[in-house]
């Protein structure tokens, strides 16, 4: 896939891109991600690439001509225009789901915002989609497209060691993960659980999968009204409540201990 970056802070964006995972699949060939300096197109000799906001407001805005420059000078040099996504806290909350669609793109064009953000005409030009990853506002795109890169560059073919590996991850199937464990058994007192020293594979997909749900019923319990469930999913999700819901009689003495004190 490939994956073009437009910021106004390059270094930061290649430098997070060139480590770990990611770096190392840029390296392999399995990604293609080249980041792109936004004030090499400004068209002023000062290099400045924002202004003040017309009806007045506190702070400069992103002009629209330098990115739209950029974006396509980018766009010459690919078979088909790309998907242009603009990071905003506007934007839709990037989802796995959304994740794993655009990893299945031929490539993505992302292109950060700065200052009080980017004049709406070059959005309405050139973005397909907003994509926001939270609701709160940074200072700049550059985190945001960093944290889509990651998510989306993992899923894509080839990045991970085995690509199975997230098919069991939190979100992925709509839940979270079950709990993990390596050497050794027993660290400082503590003790894997028993059942996946026993090699009953059945046994521990199984387990694995009713810690899944006791997670996301613990954790997330909103992930549950949407995830695709088992009959032996419901089941066992209504034993646990059952059992994790205080009875009436114990809800009524805390109730009489209170009037007590
Ligand atoms: C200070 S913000 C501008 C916020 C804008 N004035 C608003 O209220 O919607 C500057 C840039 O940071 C990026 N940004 C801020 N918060 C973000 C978020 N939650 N997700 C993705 N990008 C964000 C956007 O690219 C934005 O253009």
């Amino acid at each position: 896939m490939r994956i073009d970056i437009a910021t106004l802070f390059p270094d930061m964006c290649r430098r997070v891109t060139e480590e770990s995972i990611i770096g190392r699949a840029v390296k392999a060939g399995k990604l293609d991600i080249r980041v792109h300096n936004i004030r090499e197109y400004a068209f002023n000799k000062w290099n400045r690439v924002d202004d003040t906001t017309y009806g007045g407001g506190m702070g400069m805005l992103m002009q629209a001509e330098p990115i739209y420059l950029c974006w396509q000078d980018v766009a010459v040099d690919l078979p088909k225009n790309p998907h242009v996504i603009y990071m905003s806290p506007q934007g839709k909350p990037l989802t796995q789901q959304r994740a794993l669609e655009l990893s299945k793109m031929e490539s993505l064009f992302i292109l950060c915002g700065h200052y009080e953000g980017v004049d709406q005409r070059v959005l309405d030009e050139i973005v397909d989609e907003e994509i926001s990853i939270g609701d709160y506002v940074l200072t700049g795109g550059e985190l945001g497209a960093l944290v889509l890169v990651d998510c989306v560059g993992r899923l894509c073919p080839g990045v991970l060691s085995n690509d199975l590996c997230f098919e069991e991850e939190s979100h992925y199937n709509g839940l979270l993960e079950y709990p993990q464990y390596t050497k050794p058994a027993v660290w400082r007192g503590r003790e894997v659980p028993e059942i996946l020293l026993s090699g009953d594979h059945g046994r521990i997909r199984d387990w694995r999968r009713e810690q899944s749900l006791l997670n996301t019923l613990h954790k997330r319990p909103d992930l549950l009204e949407k995830a695709p469930l088992t009959d032996r999913d419901k089941v066992f999700l209504a034993k646990t409540r059952q059992q994790e819901e205080p009875s009436s009689r114990d809800t009524e003495a805390a109730e009489n201990d209170k009037c007590d004190i």
